[in-house]
């Protein structure tokens, strides 16, 4: 934030790099029709879903985000105790308490850096990012980074074969700080949550209502579970209207955008999306089908495949979007 001649003048925020860390093992569409009652055509058709990355046994969580963090880190030629804060986007943290972003910032030796968890599931990013440009624009930060990371495959019921195909392990990053030029950065960002949706996607044991139990094991509370359809439905229909309401806001249209950058849980939500605002699919970036669906890491990992491929040209206007379990929701508009 900025004194100029009396008048008080935002900051903008900018994404000044960004990273992505996939674990090496692959399991393909082929592997769980061995293990569930599926096929590769029935995965593929209905989710655009072919193979997913599982952690090694012992790699957790912040392992995954302090990887990604360091690329972003590298590509923002910026060192980690310059760090103001750091926001990890997960619900699939190491360990109940405390946070994941402590865990990160003593790895990263991030001494300077507060940090903490946002748990707003595959909209994490987005939220993360969000409050990264809030630190960023009123200048109560200057280097702040957002990491979405995720190890759903602990989280999933290996039998279920609703869920089981959909989920897979990954870590994003992005670096914020002020844009240079003020034309750049971040526009605005959008979000929305619905908690009479909680349940039609949850972890319902394990917490203070069905806390850890013989029980709750034997019941598999403790593993993510879904609502497939009423999910599909939410999304297609509250994703359009807050790109919408994003470019609204900005005064700009639906053809203004260059690139959409989504949060992939199906290649069927996405396809409809677009559809139903008229974008045209070649600007969005798509990589459902080599990680599947990595919750809060999905957005930052598409951000940072289409960077690293040269596709994001600067003052090009993105679009990215995010739903999530809660049911939580937003939008971001960022000239690049
Ligand atoms: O990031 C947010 C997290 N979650 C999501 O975004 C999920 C969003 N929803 C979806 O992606 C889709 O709803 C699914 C891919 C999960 C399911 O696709 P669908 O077209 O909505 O299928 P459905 O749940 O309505 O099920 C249709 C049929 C059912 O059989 P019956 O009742 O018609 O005989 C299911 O039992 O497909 C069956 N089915 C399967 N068949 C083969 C469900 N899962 C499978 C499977 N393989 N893996």
């Amino acid at each position: 934030m900025l004194w100029q001649k009396g008048a008080l003048v935002l900051v903008n925020a900018h994404i000044l790099g960004t990273g992505a860390y996939a674990p090496k093992r692959i399991l393909t569409n082929q592997y769980l029709a061995e293990l569930v009652d599926t096929t590769d055509a029935w995965i593929t058709g209905r989710t655009g879903i072919k193979q997913r990355r599982i952690a090694a046994e012992g790699e957790v969580t912040s392992d995954m985000a302090v990887i990604a963090a360091r690329h972003a880190l590298a590509m923002a030629a910026t060192k980690a105790e310059d760090l103001d804060m750091i926001i990890v986007a997960t619900v699939s943290a190491d360990m109940p308490l405390p946070s994941c972003a402590v865990i990160v910032q003593a790895k990263l030796g991030a001494a300077r850096a507060f940090a903490f968890d946002v748990s707003a599931a595959c909209a994490g990013s987005l939220y993360g990012l969000s409050i990264a440009g809030q630190f960023i624009q009123t200048g109560k930060a200057r280097r702040v980074l957002v990491i979405g990371a995720e190890l759903l495959s602990r989280l999933v019921d290996w039998s279920d074969r609703n869920t089981c195909i959909l989920f897979g392990d990954a870590a994003g990053a992005m670096i914020v700080g002020p844009a240079h030029d003020r034309r750049r950065g971040l526009l605005s960002t959008h979000l929305h949550s619905d908690g009479t949706a909680a349940e039609i996607l949850s972890i319902p044991g394990g917490g203070s209502q069905h806390p850890q139990s013989a029980e709750v094991l034997a019941r598999k509370m403790d593993k993510i579970a879904m609502n497939g359809r009423e999910i599909y439905k939410f999304a297609v229909r509250v994703l359009p209207e807050v790109i919408l309401e994003a470019l609204d806001a900005n005064g700009l249209h639906v053809s203004d955008i260059d690139h959409i950058v989504p949060h992939q849980a199906n290649a069927r939500i996405v396809e409809s999306v677009l559809g139903r605002l008229g974008i045209p699919l070649e600007k969005c970036w798509m990589n459902l089908d080599r990680y599947g669906n990595t919750s809060s890491a999905s957005l930052p990992i598409s951000l940072d495949e289409a960077n690293r491929a040269g596709r994001l040209k600067p003052g090009d206007l993105i679009a990215m979007m995010a739903i999530g379990a809660g049911m939580t929701w937003g939008s971001a508009l960022m000239r690049w």
